[in-house]
């Protein structure tokens, strides 16, 4: 299809915040019966995990929530902001890295995931170093709310 709508999600690393993200929206769009309209991928702003699968606490939560996910950790491209229409960050330093990375001339329109968030929680905040899975967790549900208020949102508008 033509007028396919591209999204990518992009987070520090590509392993926790991204993925996770990336496989809740693929789930709604399925959902909705839309996943045609739609071209989605998710991505990083360093490449320090390009080719893995996701930390194995993002892997734990998405089977927890019955998600499929099978793809690796890549990098951000130029060219990811001319074929993209949406590049979503998870947090306010990649919204500041994606702004220094987007050429001028770009297409994407760079947004916080967080300010579709109905229940105004803006950052995804990375868990990465944490201890225990509660920030994936938490991670799971923000995304949840933002993706399906995000989604209506281009419905409507
Ligand atoms: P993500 O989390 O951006 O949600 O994938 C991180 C992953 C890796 C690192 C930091 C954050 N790291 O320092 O390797």
């Amino acid at each position: 299809m033509g007028n396919k709508k591209r999204i990518l999600f992009v987070c520090l690393g590509n392993t926790c915040r991204s993925p996770i993200v990336e496989a809740v929206f693929m789930d709604l769009v399925k959902r909705a019966g839309v996943q045609r309209d739609w071209e989605i991928d998710s991505a990083a702003i360093e490449a320090w995990h390009v080719g893995n699968r996701p930390n194995p606490r993002a892997v734990a939560v998405m089977e927890k929530y019955c998600l499929a996910y099978d793809n690796r950790a890549r990098h951000i491209t130029t060219d990811d902001f001319y074929k993209f229409d949406y590049i979503l960050a998870m947090d306010e330093y990649n919204v500041e890295d994606l702004t220094e990375l987007r050429p001028d001339d770009a297409k994407a329109q760079i947004f916080l995931l967080g300010d579709f968030d109905p229940e105004g929680e803006r950052i995804i905040r990375d868990p990465y170093c944490d201890t225990n899975s509660d920030g994936f967790d938490k991670c799971y549900h923000q995304a949840v709310r933002s993706c399906k208020s995000f989604l209506e949102d281009m419905n409507t508008n």
